[in-house]
């Protein structure tokens, strides 16, 4: 090697060294890692007028842009969506109001027919990092969450404080407030009892969807919806950090993993922890202790790049360990698991675990990458499986 090629070598070297801990370095600092965590200022739909909703493939006006007013601060900016044979039926009437964001929602034919049928179920519905409600996967998402009762599931998706037309900027302690307004808004703006409630989260939507059922759960009275679908869920930040992927091809910090001591010191900085594991175990116990009914569906691809499938059974795992007394290993209820899992062929395989009040799954898919998934039938069907649970007359 020459000279002048080895010297060109150290230097680059040096200079990628030197980004990289001043990027550990930033990433100690809270608004930094607000923005890896949040992604919030990549809109994704930049160009697009989310007041248009018809630009995400929704017909004329089945789509409703209102706000829901915070205690704490801003509005929220938020999206109900009508049923598609709900919509078919009252067309005539809803073609006639004009398009657009609305300022009262509770004037809207779409409102009414949501609040006034005491068949409705409501979705809520946690979106991930970045984006807003009209990016990606998410507008053919909220199509598969009512996919499989077309009249009845209405959906209602917003953006957090930070994230697209909501003002602010997100934290957890902010999110998690964020969707209590939004749960407030159901249960009280809209009239939707808890039965007919169900908090639908992908990917960091999934932290924020157990964070708000621990909240309530654990009120007194409890109160508790019909169940949570939670899709490519993570047990908290930290964990993640070990195998986070950008975009599911760069890996961060995930080199460090292999340094455990300088990353659990890493960890440390970590501000928003979003730690599931210990919020899914309180929200099981606590149900177990009340005798409320509760039903939570995990699912993950096996090729989901950006958060790895392995942080299902682990989210699982701390879930029923927390009906057992005795608590339980991992390993040992992966034994236990083994002989109930149903195996799908290259659909993958399903586990399902029941206590006196609780139903635990764990779906795992062969395929379906990290948000392809969200728009899958299997959304359909586990959505469609919680109302039945809870009502075996809804159809
Ligand atoms: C499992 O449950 C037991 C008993 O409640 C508890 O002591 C233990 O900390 C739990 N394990 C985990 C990993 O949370």
């Amino acid at each position: 090697m020459s000279n002048t090629l080895l010297k060109y070598v150290c230097i680059s070297t040096t200079t990628g060294i030197t980004l990289y801990i001043t990027l550990l370095g930033l990433l100690t600092t809270a608004s930094f890692q607000a923005h890896i965590i949040y992604l919030h200022k990549i809109q994704l739909t930049w160009s697009s007028d989310l007041n248009t909703p018809e630009i995400f493939g929704f017909p004329h006006n089945q789509v409703t842009p209102f706000c829901i007013p915070t205690s704490h601060g801003e509005a929220l900016y938020a999206w109900h969506i009508l049923p598609l044979n709900l919509y078919r039926e009252h067309e005539a009437s809803l073609l006639a109001e004009p398009p657009g964001f609305v300022p009262d929602i509770t004037s809207r034919l779409a409102f009414k027919l949501l609040r006034e049928d005491p068949e409705a179920r409501l979705v809520l519905h946690f979106h991930g990092a970045a984006g807003t409600v009209g990016s990606g996967y998410r507008p053919p998402n909220y199509r598969a969450l009512s996919a499989a009762q077309p009249r009845k599931i209405h959906v209602l998706t917003f953006d957090y404080g930070g994230f697209g037309r909501s003002a602010g900027t997100p934290s957890e302690r902010g999110v998690i407030l964020d969707a209590r307004a939004v749960v407030d808004w159901a249960m009280n703006d809209a009239g939707i009892a808890p039965s007919r409630i169900l908090v639908f989260g992908q990917s960091l939507g999934t932290a924020v969807g157990i964070a708000v059922s621990e909240h309530f759960a654990l009120q007194s009275p409890p109160v508790v919806f019909a169940g949570m679908v939670l899709v490519a869920p993570f047990v908290d930040v930290v964990t993640l950090m070990a195998t986070y992927r950008v975009a599911g091809t760069i890996p961060l910090v995930s080199p460090l993993a292999r340094f455990p001591r300088l990353f659990m010191y890493l960890g440390t900085f970590v501000r928003d922890t979003w730690a599931s594991k210990d919020r899914i175990a309180r929200y099981v116990s606590a149900n177990e202790d009340t005798g409320e009914k509760y039903r939570i569906t995990l699912i993950h691809a096996e090729d989901d790049w950006d958060i790895s499938w392995q942080h299902t059974p682990m989210l699982f795992w701390h879930a029923v360990n927390a009906t057992v007394p005795a608590g339980m290993t991992y390993d040992e209820l992966e034994e236990k698991k083994d002989e109930r899992r149903k195996d799908l062929g290259s659909a993958g395989s399903v586990v399902e675990w029941r206590t006196e009040n609780g139903v635990m799954r764990e779906e795992i898919l062969k395929y379906g990458l990290h948000d392809v998934i969200m728009s899958y039938p299997v959304i359909s069907l586990a959505v469609m499986r919680i109302f039945t649970a809870v009502d075996t007359s809804f159809k």
